[in-house]
């Protein structure tokens, strides 16, 4: 981060802080701070908020959950770096992020690894899978708590839709700042452009690139619709959100203040993963009258550019494989 940003940042955090605990709440509420880079609409922020309610009614307000949308304590890069150290307690990071942290979260980032919605919540669900993962950036100070589905990745751009790997080609695409990402994007033809999800708006009207990546939420919570009108269902991936917590915080609760989180966490993914095809819908509906158009290529000719990488990350990497290994079992063909 850059390190004036920071300074601005951490003053402004601690300032709310101060704001926090002469809140209504009352002075002996211990006030958590969420960061999200979503808008108020979003399942992930109308979660966060069910969250808020769940823990302070639980803990009869000793806990004073605060959400902060829009990037407000900034990017999602910031916001994780700022839980771990603590300057921030609950965060959102896409596993696209996480995987600059632990790279057991890389695999994750594998084009076309689930072969369908079902093995995706499947693997997502499975505690065996992920209770490892979500413990393996503790020594980084933060831990995973749960999931936030995401639905599945595909390219949008500004000028014509890509219909096939060879229309990315001289293309500047945003991907989310992941190497993984970059590479499916080297491989794919185009021109990875990695930059925050805050600046992708500003970036695609001033022509800076010439599309992105993501579900159908961005083109209408992030208004990227209004400037890039073809959405092609290439399908590449499927990359949720993971909630982190500053692992210190967690552990240094009472046991019943930490069961509450954790039974709160477990409850809000059920809500934002029950909440997630409807706000689709409501997206894809949204986003034609917005002059968004629809494509469904063929997504064969992708996996053919992209499925060389599950070998270049898993082939000298035993702790990586053993990972993908598990996801791979769990796919329905395999049974
Ligand atoms: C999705 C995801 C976010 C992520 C964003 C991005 O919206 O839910 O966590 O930051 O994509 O592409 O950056």
């Amino acid at each position: 981060m850059n390190k004036r940003i920071k300074v601005i940042l951490l003053a402004a955090i601690a300032s709310l802080s101060v704001v926090g605990c002469s809140s209504s709440k009352g002075n002996e509420a211990r006030v958590m701070r969420v960061a999200h880079n979503q808008g108020e609409e979003h399942p992930i922020h109308l979660a966060l908020k069910e969250f808020e309610k769940i823990v302070e009614d639980k803990t009869n307000n000793e806990i004073d959950i605060q959400v902060y949308p829009n990037e407000l304590l900034g990017g999602q890069r910031e916001s994780v770096e700022l839980t771990q150290t603590g300057a921030i307690d609950i965060a959102v990071g896409s596993i696209s992020l996480l995987e600059s942290f632990n790279k057991s979260y890389s695999v994750f980032n594998l084009p076309y690894l689930f072969n369908s919605k079902e093995h995706y919540h499947s693997v997502m669900n499975d505690k065996d899978i992920m209770g490892d993962i979500y413990e393996s950036t503790r020594e980084s100070g933060f831990v995973g708590l749960t999931w936030f589905d995401a639905g599945s990745r595909n390219m949008y751009t500004t000028d014509k839709p890509v219909m096939k790997p060879e229309d990315l080609k001289g293309k500047k695409i945003r991907v989310q700042q992941s190497q993984t990402n970059i590479r499916m994007m080297e491989l794919l033809g185009g021109s990875a452009t990695p930059m925050s999800f805050g600046e992708v708006y500003t970036a695609l009207q001033q022509k800076v690139i010439d599309g992105a990546e993501n579900n159908e939420l961005a083109l209408t919570n992030n208004k990227h619709g209004e400037v890039a009108k073809y959405y092609s269902y290439n399908q590449h991936g499927m990359i949720p959100d993971i909630l982190i917590m500053n692992a210190k915080l967690l552990d240094n609760l009472s046991e019943e203040h930490r069961n509450i989180i954790l039974d709160a966490a477990n409850e809000i993914n059920k809500f934002q993963v029950d909440a997630w095809e409807d706000k689709v819908s409501e997206a894809v509906e949204q986003s034609k009258k917005m002059g968004v158009k629809f494509y469904y290529p063929d997504t064969e000719p992708f996996k053919e550019k992209v499925l060389p990488l599950h070998r270049e990350m898993t082939e000298n990497d035993k702790e990586v494989k053993v990972i993908y290994d598990k996801i791979q079992a769990k796919a329905p063909t395999s049974k």
